[in-house]
């Protein structure tokens, strides 16, 4: 019986997380041959392998159930799939960048201008929406060579360290689509037994994210300190209090914080009267 199916990137830059997520969520495969298909061991779910620009076609024609690709692939492809979620890593952005010297007045300065890009369905439909005719040249990759070639005069093109522009002596002007891994699912009919399993996969994943943007935070306090406590954690649900033994005014709180903890956090609390913070990695969420 046909099993369910995810596609993932063989090789680049979503590959690794995108297998640790899987992971994450429970699945365990036996990575050791060069294949195009893995099956899981404890979960009934294949996995392919295959370069990323193909991903969105495998699911929207259903080869695939579900997939994680960028946001900017799928959207390039324009293929008839749904966005599950987003997944958090992969971040990227679509930028128009110039040659470093030249000057740019602004988005007016596109109007007949060469842009060359790997990109153009998205560029060609950010042109229409401002009303600007440049000329859009097509390139497979290596697209940040090509105003020194002078088959462009800008580029467009995915940014992700922006290593590559400043290396080239690019300079990105505009920023067009903010991009990150997504977990895309098929618009194909999909055997009921098969959605079930979808579905159970589906919560692990979305348990497996909340629990990474959200930590387990402890501290001593004054009792008086609590509603200062809880505006520094704008994404603290309700916490426990428990008083400290020795009838001192200080009670303990505890709770989960849904937004990341930085230091900055947590010198504001100890200079409303906090201390003894701990901060502890959640390992699942399920609400
Ligand atoms: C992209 C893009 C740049 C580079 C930018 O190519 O075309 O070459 O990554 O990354 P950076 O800002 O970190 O230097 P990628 O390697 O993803 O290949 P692909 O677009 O052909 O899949
Ligand atoms: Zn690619």
């Amino acid at each position: 019986m046909r099993r369910l199916r995810i596609a993932i990137q063989k090789k680049g830059r979503l590959a690794e997380k995108s297998i640790a997520l899987l992971i994450k969520s429970g699945l365990d495969f036996d990575f050791h041959k060069d294949r195009l298909i893995y099956e899981c061991q404890d979960f009934p779910i294949d996995l392919m392998l295959v370069r990323d620009d193909d991903i969105p076609e495998y699911v929207a024609d259903g080869v695939c159930e579900l997939g994680i690709a960028g946001e900017n692939v799928v959207l390039e492809k324009g293929s008839a799939v749904d966005i599950s979620t987003r997944l958090g890593f992969g971040t990227c952005r679509l930028s128009l960048a110039f040659p470093a010297q030249t000057p740019f007045p602004g988005l007016e300065f596109l109007e007949s201008k060469r842009i060359a890009t790997s990109y153009p369905n998205i560029l060609k439909k950010f042109l229409r929406e401002r009303g600007l005719s440049s000329t859009v040249v097509e390139l497979q990759g290596s697209v940040e060579i090509a105003p020194a070639l002078q088959i462009a005069d800008a580029v467009f093109d995915l940014v992700s360290t922006g290593g590559t522009m400043r290396s080239n002596d690019l300079r990105e002007v505009h920023t067009v689509l903010e991009s990150q891994a997504v977990l895309i699912r098929t618009r194909k009919m999909i055997p009921s037994e098969i959605e079930i399993d979808l579905q159970r996969l589906l919560q692990r994943i979305v348990g497996v994210l909340r629990a990474s943007q959200s930590k387990y935070i402890m501290m001593n306090a004054p009792r008086s300190a609590l509603k200062s406590v809880q505006e520094i954690l704008p994404g603290m649900e309700e916490p426990s209090i428990l008083p400290l033994s020795g009838g001192s005014d200080r009670i303990a709180i505890h709770a989960v914080a849904r937004e990341t903890i930085f230091w900055d956090t947590i010198e504001r609390l100890k200079a409303v009267g906090a201390s003894s913070i701990l901060v502890l990695p959640i390992e699942k969420v399920i609400a």
